[in-house]
């Protein structure tokens, strides 16, 4: 088999999707390994799960860095020093800035869990949700300079359900532990 792709992960919050594809690759499914968890939240439940899975995590609080550049650079710093060839947001919830873009130019993917472009940002299940959408949904796609914009790789509908934000979002994040690790399957071995 081929080398495995180097990825880091970043996440902001609970981490299952950090922890999805960590398993993935750990079980064979992915030929990647995540040598990284990136936070901005040393506080985060991802690093908890990180911790169990064995996965180094580096936090990094922007408030300690004067500018994004020189947050971003001390992210960069790290990553280089672990040889890191894709970066993987998954609820990161800051817009990536042009340090780490110019050095990760089309390597870098996005999970949201909307039909974008309808919905980006924050909360976007409760917005569906608020705006009475009947099928929303997930999307996965390379990052750009903006919020949540960016080629799309792939995306699937889901169901409002019952008008509610709690079992819509749990339909939600079932998709998504699927479609992310398909998606960085499919984008890993493309020649
Ligand atoms: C996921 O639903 C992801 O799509 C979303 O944050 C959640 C993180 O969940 N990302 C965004 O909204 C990006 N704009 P997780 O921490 O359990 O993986």
């Amino acid at each position: 088999m081929s080398q495995k792709t180097k990825i880091a992960v970043f996440a902001s919050g609970s981490g299952s999707n950090f922890e999805a594809i960590a398993k993935a690759c750990l079980a064979g499914e992915l030929n990647a390994e995540v040598v990284l968890l990136i936070t901005d939240k040393p506080e985060a439940y991802a690093v908890e799960r990180a911790q169990k899975l064995g996965i180094t995590t580096a936090a990094f609080s922007p408030k300690a860095y004067g500018t994004k550049a020189q947050y971003e650079q001390a992210i960069l710093d790290r990553l280089q020093a672990s040889d890191v060839e894709w970066l993987v947001l998954a609820g990161y919830m800051r817009l990536v800035g042009e340090t780490l873009l110019q050095a990760y130019p089309s390597h870098i993917v996005n999970i949201h869990p909307s039909l974008l472009p309808s919905f980006p940002g924050k909360a976007a299940i409760e917005q569906a949700v608020l705006h009475g959408v009947k099928v929303t949904g997930v999307t996965v796609h390379l990052v750009d300079e903006g919020m949540d914009t960016g080629p799309i790789l792939a995306q699937e509908a889901v169901r409002v359900i019952d008008g509610d934000v709690e079992k819509t979002a749990e339909a939600i994040h079932a998709i998504e532990h699927t479609l992310f690790k398909e998606t960085l399957h499919s984008l890993l071995t493309r020649k």
